[in-house]
């Protein structure tokens, strides 16, 4: 039953705002690609990492995470978890884990596993949404108020049995802009399972989220 990561690690990261990918940015000492990746290689329920980076980064991402496979990532975050999943065909599970969430705690990792073993085929964690979340049409204007209770935020890793994932990732579907692997699976008739996430798993995204993330490591 072997359990493979993803790591997407190839974006560019512009709304943070660097000047190296996001992935690249250190959060104390470490980058967040090896945060990610030895938070993944602690859980110990997972077998091997694979890491999508830029092309031109390939060399550095090796040298950062040793313990990890390197692959060049895409255009989309599709494409680079695409080229994760194709270098690891053998997997009986994928997660697929953002290398932005840097700070995700092994227990959340493991809990996700722990489900698909429970025998769910598609696994996210999930919390509830704080603010109010409203629809608007093209010049601003409310459209409509949604239901709150029934909103959740989702994280990753996102678990899938890895016949799903592939099925999800066919080449039918290339080209797709989707940030959300689950999502993908939903659209080809997956049933997706939501488990409690943890806040410690949020995204790097914005320059607030970073400092949010270094002043918590530095705690
Ligand atoms: O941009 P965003 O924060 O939503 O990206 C989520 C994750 O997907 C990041 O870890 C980023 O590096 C990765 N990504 C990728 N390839 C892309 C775009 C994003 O691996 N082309």
């Amino acid at each position: 039953m072997k359990i493979v990561a993803i790591v997407p690690a190839a974006g560019q990261g512009l709304r943070l705002g660097e000047s190296i990918p996001k992935a690249f940015v250190r959060v104390g000492s470490r980058t967040m690609l090896e945060l990610s990746v030895r938070a993944l290689l602690d859980s110990g329920v997972v077998d091997q990492v694979v890491v999508s980076v830029p092309a031109e980064l390939v060399d550095e991402a090796a040298a950062l995470v040793p313990d990890a496979t390197v692959v060049t990532g895409g255009a989309e975050r599709a494409d680079s978890v695409r080229a994760g999943v194709e270098k690891a065909p053998d997997a009986s599970y994928y997660l697929v884990h953002d290398a932005a969430r840097a700070l995700t705690p092994p227990s959340l990792i493991r809990r996700v596993v722990d489900e698909l073993h429970a025998g769910q085929q598609a696994v996210v964690p999930a919390l509830p949404v704080a603010d109010t979340v409203k629809t608007v049409n093209a010049q601003g204007d409310v459209t409509d108020t949604l239901d709150r209770s029934q909103l959740r935020a989702i994280q990753t890793p996102q678990g899938f049995e890895a016949d799903l994932l592939r099925k999800a990732y066919e080449p039918t579907q290339l080209g797709d802009k989707t940030t959300d692997d689950a999502g993908l699976v939903e659209k080809i008739g997956g049933t997706v399972r939501t488990i409690d996430g943890d806040p410690m798993a949020f995204k790097v995204t914005t320059q607030m989220d970073l400092r949010i993330a270094r002043a918590l490591v530095s705690e």
